[in-house]
């Protein structure tokens, strides 16, 4: 009862300041927890795959998008074979596909919370499925006191040039050329591609996609968690935000044109609304039948705030004048 009662006042508190619309999140039925989600539609048959974030990489698996979702087991149950903290509490799971190998790849990160002393490993596997990954180890690291955070990366092709897009937090995010799926460019450093030099230049989890001759950068603005014991100020919890450019490596702008590396730029792409709350850990694919489809996790504010209540939340994108909207 008493908790009942809480609810209408928790939910006004988490009210959205922007009257902009939503739609709600898709269907979802069965096991639907999610936090920092990778995911993939399996090329062979079309079955979902989503890995989450959460004392390790989880994993659950659907034939439709819209479930009923199964938590089938772990990736990696045993952490990474890399020697460093934080490597048995892998984080932000990327799933891509190389059609040449086969192969899918997890891009994973090690780290502890709050620390720059991070490492992004690699990770394949023939079908997605627990059991089936073999670890490669470490691809590249950052250092307690660089410029940027080698976690949260995402993996993109570019005419054939393999490219990793990472970052959170400090001079915000970053790209990285690889030599293939399990090295780094002889060589490469990183390049900035978005940064707000506002506040404490919380900005991560980036997403790179194309469409039509633009290429595509989301990430996540704002804070990421412990809504459940200290809740940000309405407005600062996370978000998801869109910049473009033609180019895959660079030149991101956001709708008004300002630069999303050097003028705070990005579009709202999605933000709390209803009982969605603190959406993020997003990325985009190209669903078999639904065209491009956004996914996230976000919390619920009628099931609980806390990570582990996280919800999985889809939408088809909406398309007008190149940009996305939800
Ligand atoms: C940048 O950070 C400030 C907080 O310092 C926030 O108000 C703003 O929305 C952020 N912008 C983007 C694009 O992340």
């Amino acid at each position: 009862m008493k908790l009942l009662s809480l609810l209408p006042s928790l939910a006004l508190l988490l009210a959205p300041l922007t009257t902009a619309q939503y739609t709600n999140p898709g269907e979802c039925t069965g096991d639907c927890w999610s936090h920092d989600p990778g995911f993939y539609q399996r090329v062979s048959d079309g079955r979902y795959f989503r890995f989450s974030t959460g004392g390790g990489i989880y994993i659950h698996a659907s034939n439709s998008l819209t479930g009923p979702w199964e938590a089938v087991g772990q990736a990696l149950p045993g952490g990474s074979s890399v020697d460093h903290p934080g490597n048995t509490n892998l984080w932000a799971p990327d799933i891509a596909h190389n059609p040449t190998t086969n192969l899918y790849y997890m891009y994973y990160s090690i780290s502890t919370l709050g620390s720059r002393d991070s490492i992004i490993g690699v990770a394949s596997s023939p079908n997605l499925t627990p059991g089936s990954w073999t670890d490669h180890g470490a691809l590249f690291h950052s250092v307690a006191n660089g410029p940027y955070n080698a976690i949260d990366a995402n993996w993109i092709s570019v005419n054939g040039r393999q490219i990793l897009t990472f970052g959170s937090y400090w001079n915000g995010l970053h790209q990285i050329p690889l030599s293939g799926p399990l090295a780094v460019e002889e060589g490469a450093q990183p390049v900035n591609i978005a940064y707000n030099s506002t506040g404490n230049h919380a900005i991560e989890a980036a997403n790179v996609f194309y469409r039509r001759g633009w290429w595509y950068l989301t990430f996540s603005s704002g804070r990421a968690g412990n809504y459940d014991t200290n809740l940000p100020a309405q407005g600062m919890e996370y978000r998801i935000v869109v910049c473009r450019s033609s180019s895959a490596t660079g030149g991101f702008v956001d709708k008004t044109g300002a630069s999303c590396l050097t003028a705070n730029g990005g579009s709202t792409l999605l933000a709390s609304h209803g009982n969605v709350y603190g959406p993020g850990g997003q990325g985009v694919f190209q669903d078999s039948t639904r065209g491009f489809v956004l996914y996230y996790h976000y919390a619920n504010p009628t099931i609980g705030l806390s990570r582990a209540q996280y919800q999985f939340g889809w939408n088809v994108l909406k398309w007008s004048g190149g940009w996305p909207s939800v």
